[in-house]
């Protein structure tokens, strides 16, 4: 769907999910990501960079593993640590994966994605247009019921930093796995929270898609 057609739809409170491609499994038990290797810190921080084109080719499951474990993944199994930081470790970022055939919320202790809806709602997940194609869009959402010891007013900036971490994890991972990124707060908020079934508590802070570069490989 083209951005003219989303801001416009989004301004009439119509900005909605297509069906679902395929049917969606209930829980995706990921593989145990590989947490060792990769590419030398300094290299991915050399590549990092945010790109917009990408192919509609799905990532396999060891890449959506590895991906979403250095998103926010337990690195620490004996106190519950994160591979990022949150403020008084709330740990109040949740992460959100829309695939094809429905959307997930990734649960870190189990390693495991639990659909929340049955359509595809990438199209929701910003108003440009790639979002659609691509193989997956990331939502960070804030649960500010988690924050129950921050002051109301600091809550949405502690989320929006934790999200911020998350988001570079990402950058990092996929420069290291020679993925495509880019961060995006251009996006529909509200439609977004519709199409996730959000409650009060929930909000979304960020999206980023994810998938292989359109680019040839180098
Ligand atoms: C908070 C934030 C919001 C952003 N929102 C968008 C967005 O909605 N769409 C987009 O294409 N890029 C977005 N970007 C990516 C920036 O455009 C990008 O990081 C910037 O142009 C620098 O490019 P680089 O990431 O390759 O260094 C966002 C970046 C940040 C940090």
């Amino acid at each position: 769907m083209r951005t003219l057609t989303k801001l416009a739809l989004g301004l009439m409170g119509k900005l909605r999910p297509a069906p679902p491609r395929g049917p969606a499994t209930k829980t995706i038990q990921l593989p145990t990501p590989a947490t060792e290797g990769g590419m030398p810190l300094m290299d991915a921080l050399r590549e990092r960079r945010s790109e917009r084109d990408f192919r509609p080719d799905a990532l396999p499951e060891n890449v959506l593993s590895n991906l979403l474990w250095a998103a926010f993944g337990v690195n620490r199994p004996d106190s519950h640590g994160r591979t990022a930081p949150s403020a008084l470790d709330a740990q109040e970022v949740r992460v959100y994966v829309a695939l094809p055939e429905g959307a997930y919320r990734y649960d870190p202790e189990q390693h495991r994605l639990d659909l929340v809806v049955s359509h595809d709602i990438r199209r929701v997940t910003g108003y440009q247009d790639f979002v659609d194609g691509a193989p997956l869009d990331l939502v960070l959402v804030a649960d500010h019921a988690r924050l129950g010891m921050v002051p109301v007013a600091q809550r949405q900036l502690f989320a929006a930093a934790s999200a911020g971490a998350i988001a570079q994890n990402v950058y990092l991972y996929c420069a290291s796995a020679g993925l495509s990124t880019v961060i995006r707060a251009w996006l529909d908020r509200e439609a977004l929270a519709t199409a996730l079934g959000l409650g009060h508590d929930e909000q979304v802070l960020l999206a980023q898609t994810v998938g292989y570069p359109k680019r040839a490989s180098s």
